[in-house]
């Protein structure tokens, strides 16, 4: 199975394949959840745990990935069942694909909404609603948004078309030209956003947050949190990456690659985060607010600066657009699926597919108004839907494609695809996703279930 190329498109190089996969990796992760989540688990030592497992089992776990989508060239299930029979073991690899399609669908209903908050800031920010706005104001703002489950529903399903429409026509058309234009200005306008931060909140108040670091204050469920979100910020876990992979040229060089997108999301994250925090301080915001920090504290800075009217509608409308680069590749995997498996087309498998995550996206926004006192297991149902994906099935999928490609693919067919120029780095990697990853996902796990139900 050499050289085959996938049913469902290709990349036109490997630069394109970069530009996907920061598309998708680089999204409302960086700058909605990681923010928020840091600011709620306390900040460095948080912070800290995140980088480690971004450098040692979200990098090593994306070379796995797109090795395997390369190789097989296949919705991510398919790709592991003819992995398993090309080495000749059980097809219930597959499994891991089909979990991926489950986390596919779940986390796109919540990313859907957030990324419908974002479209409705885009309006508030053209329509000056944030000029001069101070803090309660805004507060207000964002309540107020949450508050009307008929707005939300109308921005999240506007948001559900767009990106249904998008798979629909193919992953490989469209989004190349958007990305090469639009991921650079929305890393200006947040390095814009940085220097407004540095002058005008309390920079050595949010400095000191995320970069000092205290491990008393961290918990092991932080430190779930922080590996979760390591798998959700570059989208691994559940086949996007792996999908993508399988458009990628068979020439292409991969770790080079996935350093390179690995290292942008990285510098996104921290960037928002530099941007964010100072002006929590500087205006004696709560760092634990919870989902809505971003959407509390950014528009403070729009409302007070130069042309903040035209930046504001610029930056949120490129977050939105992060977004729907991200949300194609959560869809791409399970259409891609879809397709193969009960042989319909990419339409029809958008079509009923994006039907299934409006629905449960409808009942994530409810969590805020009508269905705010749902509880399950102490969650209401937007919270579910994150944990349950980000904190569990993810990292789950990375452990098993880790054990897949260290102990059942192994060192001839991985050496093959890499094609490293190193050996060195080769052995240490493959070292890396045969021991490394796979323990510590699997401590990280046990330690969390152990003070769950023995502490
Ligand atoms: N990584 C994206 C973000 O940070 C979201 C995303 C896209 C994702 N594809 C994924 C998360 C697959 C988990 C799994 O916004």
């Amino acid at each position: 199975m050499q050289d085959r190329q996938s049913i469902h498109g290709s990349w036109a190089s490997r630069w394109t394949f970069i530009l996907a996969a920061t598309g998708s990796s680089v999204g409302l992760g960086n700058i909605w959840k990681f923010p928020y989540i840091a600011g709620e688990n306390g900040g460095g030592a948080f912070v800290l745990m995140y980088l480690v497992c971004i450098a040692l089992v979200g990098i090593p776990i994306m070379m796995a990935e797109v090795l395997l989508g390369r190789r097989g060239r296949q919705s991510p299930v398919n790709t592991l069942k003819d992995m398993a029979i090309e080495i000749g073991t059980t097809k219930r690899w597959a499994w891991i694909g089909l979990c991926g399609v489950a986390a596919g669908i779940m986390i796109l209903s919540f990313y859907s909404v957030v990324s419908g908050w974002v479209i409705a800031y885009v309006v508030y920010a053209a329509e000056g609603t944030f000029t001069g706005a101070g803090v309660e104001q805004i507060g207000k703002v964002f309540n107020d948004l949450l508050a009307d489950p008929q707005e939300l529903v109308l921005w999240h399903t506007l948001f559900m078309i767009v990106v249904a429409g998008t798979v629909a026509r193919g992953v490989n058309k469209g989004l190349e030209a958007g990305i090469r234009v639009l991921m650079p200005m929305l890393f200006a306008l947040l390095l814009l956003l940085l220097v407004y931060a540095i002058t005008a909140g309390d920079f050595a108040a949010g400095w000191d947050f995320m970069f000092h670091v205290d491990f008393g204050a961290l918990s092991w469920e932080a430190v779930l949190i922080a590996m979760g979100h390591a798998f959700f910020t570059l989208s691994l876990g559940m086949g996007s990456i792996m999908v993508y992979g399988s458009y990628m040229p068979k020439k292409a060089s991969i770790g080079g690659t996935v350093l390179t997108v690995a290292g942008l999301d990285t510098l996104v994250a921290l960037i928002a985060g530099l941007a964010i925090f100072p002006l929590v301080f500087g205006n004696q915001l709560d760092p634990g607010a919870g989902p809505g920090l971003m959407l509390v504290t950014l528009p403070v800075a729009f409302g007070n600066m130069a042309g903040g009217q035209i930046f504001g509608f610029l930056f949120f409308a490129m977050v939105a657009i992060a977004a729907w680069s991200s949300a194609i590749s959560l869809l791409e995997p399970v259409v891609a699926y879809v397709v193969e498996r009960y042989k319909i087309g990419r339409t029809s498998a958008c079509v009923i597919l994006s039907g299934f995550v409006w629905v449960l996206g409808v009942g994530a926004l409810g969590s805020f108004n009508f269905g705010s006192d749902w509880s399950f297991f102490g969650f209401n149902f937007f919270d579910l839907l994150d944990f349950m994906t980000a904190n569990i099935m993810l990292p789950l999928g990375g452990l098993l494609v880790c054990i897949f490609t260290g102990w059942w693919v192994g060192k001839k067919i991985t050496a093959d695809e890499l094609n490293m120029k190193s050996e060195l780095v080769f052995n240490s990697w493959f070292f890396v996703v045969r021991f490394i990853a796979p323990v510590a996902v699997a401590i990280v796990f046990i330690a969390n279930l152990w003070q769950k139900f023995a502490g």
